[in-house]
């Protein structure tokens, strides 16, 4: 893909109990791209009410989640769009969390997911972390190289459809055709960096690595798998 000329049509995926840094590491480099590069981003749920961060609270009340000793400290993000109402996008980002556990709460989103990834405007998919277990649940990426959480790698394989995915352990991120999928946390954010030197090239993903003040990991350095015990 060439560096795009017309808005960028950014979205990320949202569900409660998910990752801070999954969505705000790479919305941070995005953001900073965005100074120099016309793009726009949506943030999407199943209804346009705020969605907490690292605890599943609906409406004000703790839903469950790890026996945790702060059930209600959260941060809330509120949703742009619903899935009922989005619009197409060129890029699609999810991002993970111990949400992504709860299968009936993000059933909605895997079937969303399941349709987009037949939408031909579709340019790039991307998920951080446990996101990808998301992804797999659609059945739309046998076949695909991918990665995920090493902490939560062997959960993931446990999904509907794991099984036809080639799983890779020792990755920072793994990139399949337009397929892009990421360890935990904050490999998102270095693979955000390198996807922005994919399509707007090297200076760029430089001059946004550095303002981050990031020190990167690269694709193929993970010591997080061999700490897992997966390689
Ligand atoms: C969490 O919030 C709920 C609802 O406001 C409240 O009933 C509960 O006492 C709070 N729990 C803690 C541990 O603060
Ligand atoms: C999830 O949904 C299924 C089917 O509707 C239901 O049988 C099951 O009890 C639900 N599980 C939870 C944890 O709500
Ligand atoms: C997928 O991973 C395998 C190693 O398991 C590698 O040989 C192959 O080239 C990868 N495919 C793509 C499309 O990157
Ligand atoms: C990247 O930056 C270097 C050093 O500032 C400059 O020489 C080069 O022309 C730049 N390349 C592009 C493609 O902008
Ligand atoms: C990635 O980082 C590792 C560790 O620093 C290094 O050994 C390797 O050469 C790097 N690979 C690339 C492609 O830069």
């Amino acid at each position: 893909m060439s560096i795009p000329t017309v808005p960028l049509r950014i979205a990320v995926v949202l569900f409660p109990a998910l990752t801070a840094l999954d969505v705000f590491g790479p919305l941070n480099a995005l953001n900073l791209l965005s100074i120099q590069h016309s793009m726009t981003l949506s943030l999407l749920s199943t209804d346009l009410k705020p969605v907490s961060i690292d605890r599943t609270i609906i409406d004000g009340v703790y839903q469950g989640m790890p026996s945790w000793q702060s059930p209600n400290l959260t941060q809330l993000v509120l949703p742009t769009h619903t899935f009922d109402d989005a619009p197409d996008f060129d890029v699609i980002m999810v991002p993970g969390g111990s949400g992504t556990r709860n299968l009936n709460l993000t059933k909605p989103h895997v079937d969303w997911l399941q349709g987009r990834m037949d939408d031909p405007n579709l340019q790039y998919m991307m998920t951080v972390c446990t996101g990808t277990s998301l992804l797999a649940r659609t059945g739309k990426i046998a076949g695909k190289n991918a990665t995920t959480n090493k902490a939560a790698f062997n959960w993931v394989k446990t999904v509907e459809h794991a099984e036809d995915v080639n799983w890779i352990a020792k990755a920072r991120w793994v990139v399949d055709g337009n397929l892009w999928t990421s360890s935990g946390v904050s490999a998102g954010t270095d693979m955000t960096l390198g996807w922005i030197e994919h399509v707007y090239g090297r200076n760029e993903s430089e001059r946004i690595r550095i303002q981050l003040e990031w020190v990167s990991l690269n694709q193929t350095d993970d010591p997080f798998a061999e700490i897992y015990g997966l390689v």
